[in-house]
């Protein structure tokens, strides 16, 4: 990771879950750490936290689905010298079905976990070139993505469609930056259930994770933090983390 040090960093969805352990470990390891999300107050009290830390993290408040506003992060990042590593993290997942649901709940959906993150994708990707830099994008798919038949029957919505394009964007996108000769690696991470709001958000509800094993959001961020070490001939292109399925209540202690 030395090789970050002092280099910023890109979070959305940085005032909870995934997002948020993301930006304390990248800050604790002395990135600048841009937090993206619509809970300002919550980002507020990490930056507070996180005063004494390595790096520094700047909290910004913006809703995904409105360009205009990512742009405005985009922009207060060049400040900072330009985003070298993105984390596109933001998500959401709307518990209800595609043949009776509201459109306005496809819009949602594929506005926070596909467009927006196409729209960093591209900024980031003119930033670094501009800079003639090195860069990394990190999407944070789901085993979801991969395998429809896991949730087969729960109400998913575009959710489980659009991590399988966000995926298939990943393969798109790393055509066009081999094309473009820029040096920016492109890992899609897809974990399992982790124990955050967005599943405790379900028709389940906290339930889930007394009849299933989890993972902690520290367990993805260490695969972040293994994915960005990397040296500079390697780059990891998919990375699926599973809870193991194991004991499950010596599992899910530690
Ligand atoms: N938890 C799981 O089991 C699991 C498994 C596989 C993949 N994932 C993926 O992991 C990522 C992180 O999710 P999580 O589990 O950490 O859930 P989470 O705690 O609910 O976090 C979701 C984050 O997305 C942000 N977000 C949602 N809509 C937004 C919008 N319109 N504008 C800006 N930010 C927005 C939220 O911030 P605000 O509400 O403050 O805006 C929040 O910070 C997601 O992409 C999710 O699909 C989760």
């Amino acid at each position: 990771m030395e090789r970050w040090i002092g280099k910023t960093a890109l979070v959305t969805g940085a005032s909870s879950g995934m997002g948020e352990s993301a930006c304390i470990t990248l800050v604790n390891h002395g990135l600048k750490v841009i937090g993206l999300a619509r809970r300002f107050d919550r980002m507020e009290k990490l930056a507070i936290k996180l005063e004494r830390a390595k790096g520094r993290f700047y909290p910004m408040k913006c809703d995904v689905t409105k360009e205009s506003e990512i742009l405005e992060a985009f922009k207060f990042a060049e400040t900072l010298g330009g985003i070298d590593i993105l984390i596109n993290n933001a998500g959401l997942f709307i518990p209800n079905h595609i043949i009776d649901g509201p459109t306005a709940d496809f819009d949602q959906v594929l506005g926070v976990n596909l467009r927006a993150a196409a729209i960093c994708i591209r900024e980031t990707a003119q930033s670094v070139k501009k800079r003639k830099s090195q860069g990394h994008i990190i999407n944070i798919c789901s085993i979801l993505g991969h395998n429809v038949e896991i949730a087969k029957g729960a109400p998913m919505n575009l959710y489980t469609p659009t991590k399988f394009a966000l995926r298939a964007m990943s393969d798109v996108v790393r055509h066009e930056l081999s094309v473009t000769k820029a040096d920016i690696k492109l890992t899609n991470l897809s974990p399992g259930l982790v124990k955050t709001e967005m599943p405790g958000n379900s028709s389940y509800g906290e339930k889930i994770y007394e009849v299933m094993p989890y993972l902690l959001p520290k367990d993805v961020v260490d695969s972040m933090i293994f994915v960005l070490g990397t040296p500079p001939r390697v780059e990891i292109t998919e990375l699926t983390i599973q809870p193991f399925n194991g004991n499950l209540e010596s599992n899910n202690s530690s």
